[in-house]
């Protein structure tokens, strides 16, 4: 999945001058001419490719926001794996597991477009196991019940769906076409859960308490996933400035907002904020505010699953060492075989 708008710093790095510096300060003229042809193409809406030069901050902030949002995938396949072997029905299972596959196979493009600027998986998922690297935060909360599994399909996918369909624009080749079918996997994501809720709407009391419950545990917490206040996001302008990033976070929420409020409706559950309601001079959606406090807590580690998802991810990682080298000891006896034969 899932952005938070992916400019959050991962560990290391200062918040206020990560991805800021595009110029380096002295440029001789050879360097100077390349980030004219940079700039031009930026300006004339095209594409930079792999081999391509481009201005070191520019791969940086790539880097980081591409691996972020490669582990937020695969982080993301642990709350709805987790639910597996106990969806209700066989129907249910397949298109569970249909969907997390799918988690998993964007983060594969994902970890694939980020090699592309030079770094490898290896670094990649060396950042994420020792708690360097962040993902989309929202993985830090907990499935409490199968209603949950509904409500991460139609909020967290369909706030996804927001994030990512401007990605498909993004200025880096690699990075806009690994969206455009991501992007198809998540509008799909997003309908068999809201679908799941539908039926448990038409249930039994319980069932549609459960759903609330789930609506009102969720829905704040998929507002913050569009990141900080567009005043507080001080790299959102470069973002902009280089075609990474096209619409801004309050912008997206909002839009996530108005297009959420009229399926809510349809749903028959209540969106948890008083303060929600149609502004006819704006022509959207005034909502309340977002609890900022508890965002960046649990984005710096203090959520309350964020030891449990790192500890499933290196877990994983360390029981699959086995495979990893069958895999390479079977890839170089084929290798030396091919060169007797060739000898
Ligand atoms: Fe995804
Ligand atoms: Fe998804």
């Amino acid at each position: 999945m899932y952005t938070q708008s992916f400019s959050v710093p991962d560990g290391t790095e200062d918040a206020k001058s990560a991805g800021l510096k595009a110029v380096p300060k002295a440029m001789n003229a050879h360097d100077a001419a390349l980030q004219a042809q940079f700039d031009a193409r930026i300006d004339a809406d095209g594409r930079i490719e792999p081999r391509e030069w481009m201005p070191e901050a520019y791969r940086k902030t790539l880097v980081r926001q591409i691996s972020q949002h490669a582990h937020s995938e695969i982080v993301g396949m642990l709350p709805e794996g987790n639910w597996i072997s106990r969806a209700p029905s066989l129907k249910r299972k397949a298109i569970l597991i249909a969907k997390v596959q799918d988690e998993g196979g964007h983060g594969l493009y994902l970890y694939s477009a980020a090699e592309t600027l030079g770094t490898s998986r290896d670094q990649m998922l060396e950042a994420l196991h020792t708690g360097k690297a962040k993902y989309s935060s929202i993985f830090n909360y907990p499935t409490l019940n199968w209603a949950d599994v509904g409500v991460v399909g139609w909020l967290v996918d369909g706030a996804a769906i927001m994030n990512q369909v401007p990605l498909c624009r993004c200025s880096y080749g690699p990075y806009a076409r690994a969206m455009v079918r991501v992007c198809k996997e998540e509008s799909f994501h997003q309908r068999q859960g809201y679908e799941a809720l539908l039926v448990m709407m038409q249930g039994t009391a319980e069932q549609k308490a459960m759903v609330q419950d789930a609506v009102n545990r969720w829905w704040w917490k998929c507002l913050a996933m569009f990141g900080p206040p567009d005043a507080d996001s001080p790299n959102s302008a470069q973002g902009m400035r280089w075609g990474i990033k096209r619409i801004s976070n309050d912008d997206l929420r909002q839009k996530f907002v108005d297009a959420t409020v009229p399926q809510a409706k349809v749903l028959g559950v209540t969106l948890p904020d008083p303060d929600l309601k149609w502004n006819e001079a704006r022509q959207a959606h005034d909502y309340g505010q977002i609890d900022w406090d508890e965002f960046w807590a649990t984005v710096n580690g203090n959520g309350p699953c964020n030891k449990e998802r790192l500890g499933a991810r290196v877990k994983a990682w360390n029981d699959g060492a086995w495979v990893r080298e069958a895999a390479l000891a079977h890839a170089q006896k084929q290798q030396s075989r091919q060169m007797k034969e060739a000898a």
